[in-house]
C-alpha cells in the first residue's frame, strides 16, 4: 500500500499571515493522523515563512505517525533536526525567494556537502531521503552519498498537459525502476493532486507520496479528515 505524508506547511502560512496563533499546525497534524494519514512532513525554511522551530518541538512530542522534517543542508538547521531527531529527514534545495521547492537536489554536483549531511543525520538516527529530479545522474549520485531513500520531484510531471504529461510519466516510471534497482526507498512529491496523483500511486514500488497543497487547499471547503481521506482512497 502506498502511504500518504500529508504536508502541513501552509495551515502554518495561514497562521504567519496575522502572526497569531491559529490556525495551528499541531491542531492539524492531529486531525491528519486521525484521518488515516501515514506521516506529517513540514519544511522548516531558513528564513522560517511558515513552519517555526517549536511547530517542529510540539510536532515532535504529540504525533504518533512519522514527522518526516523536510529542510535544506544548512548547517544550523542540520544541527536543529539532529536535536530533535525526527523519524526521517527529507533534503531539498531552498531558496529565499521561491514561492516553493524548485528543482530538486543536486546531488551530484555537490557530492560532499551532501554526503556530509547524509552522515550527520544518519549518525544521529535519522533516515535521510533526497529530493532529487528523476533522472538517473541524481538516483546514482544518492545512492553514492549514503541516502536510505529518493522522493522523486513531480512538480514537471503535474504542471505538464496531455501528451507532455505522458511523457514526464515515463520518466518517473524509468527513474523509479532505477532506483528500486539501487535498493533505494521510493517516495515522490510535489504538485499532486486529486486528479494527477494516481499513475504516481501506481508506480511499482512506490512507498509514499508527500502531499500539501491541494490536501490543504481542498480541506478549506470540505475539512481536513475529509480532504485527507479522499486522497488516500485515491492512491490506495
Ligand atoms: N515534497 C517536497 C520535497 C516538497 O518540497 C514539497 C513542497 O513543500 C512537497 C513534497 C509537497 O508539495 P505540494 O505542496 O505541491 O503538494
Amino acid at each position: 500500500m502506498v502511504k500518504l505524508g500529508v504536508n502541513i506547511d501552509h495551515i502554518a502560512t495561514l497562521r504567519q499571515a496575522r502572526l497569531g496563533e491559529v490556525p495551528d499546525p499541531v491542531n492539524a497534524a492531529a486531525a491528519v493522523q486521525r484521518a488515516g494519514a501515514h506521516g506529517i512532513t513540514v519544511h522548516l525554511r531558513e528564513d522560517r515563512r511558515h513552519i517555526q522551530d517549536h511547530d517542529v518541538l510540539r510536532l515532535k512530542k504529540s504525533l504518533k505517525i512519522k514527522l518526516n522534517l523536510e529542510m535544506s543542508i544548512a548547517p544550523a538547521i542540520v544541527n536543529f533536526a539532529c536535536k530533535v531527531k525526527p523519524e526521517a529527514v527529507c533534503l531539498v534545495p531552498e531558496k529565499r525567494m521561491e514561492l516553493t521547492t524548485e528543482g530538486g537536489l543536486d546531488v551530484a554536483g555537490e557530492r560532499a556537502k551532501i554526503a556530509k549531511a547524509v552522515r550527520q543525520l544518519k549518525n544521529a538516527g535519522i533516515s535521510v531521503s533526497l529530493f532529487i529530479d528523476p533522472t538517473a545522474r541524481q538516483i546514482e549520485a544518492s545512492r553514492a552519498v549514503g541516502a536510505d531513500c529518493v522522493e522523486l520531484h513531480t512538480g514537471t510531471y503535474a504542471a505538464a498537459k496531455g501528451s507532455a504529461q505522458k511523457g514526464q510519466l515515463r520518466k518517473l516510471l524509468i527513474a523509479a525502476e532505477f532506483a528500486r534497482r539501487l535498493k533505494l526507498i521510493l517516495n515522490a512529491g510535489h504538485g499532486l493532486d486529486y486528479k494527477n496523483v494516481k499513475p504516481v500511486a501506481k508506480i511499482e514500488g512506490m512507498n509514499e507520496l508527500n502531499i500539501g497543497f491541494s490536501i490543504v487547499a481542498r480541506s478549506l471547503f470540505v475539512g481536513i479528515e475529509k480532504a485527507v481521506k479522499e486522497m488516500k482512497i485515491l492512491i490506495r
